[in-house]
């Protein structure tokens, strides 16, 4: 499944990882997603970072977990 996390802080790095590491499509994005390197490589290959627009369309699910 492809998953779209908008927020990847805390939560939604957290979350985002697990579902990778069992195989998922994930995106992670951010308003500067030069800055999500680490998480995209701890997260693995199936992961990558974007921009929160790639997010919106790249997906079958959006995760938002933005900073309330
Ligand atoms: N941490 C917990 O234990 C916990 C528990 C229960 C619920 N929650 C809830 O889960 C949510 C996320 O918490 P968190 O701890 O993961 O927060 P966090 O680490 O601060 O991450 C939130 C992310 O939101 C993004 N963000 C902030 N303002 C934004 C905006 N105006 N537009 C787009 N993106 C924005 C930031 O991404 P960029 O700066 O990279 O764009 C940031 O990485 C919050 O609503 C919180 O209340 C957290």
């Amino acid at each position: 499944m492809k998953i779209s996390v908008i927020g990847s802080g805390g939560i939604g790095g957290t979350v985002g990882t697990l579902w990778a590491k069992v195989g998922h499509e994930v995106l992670f994005s951010s308003r500067n997603p030069e800055k999500l390197s680490a998480l995209v490589a701890a997260a693995g290959a199936s992961a990558k970072a974007g921009t929160i627009v790639e997010a919106a369309s790249f997906t079958d699910v959006i995760f938002l977990a933005v900073y309330y």
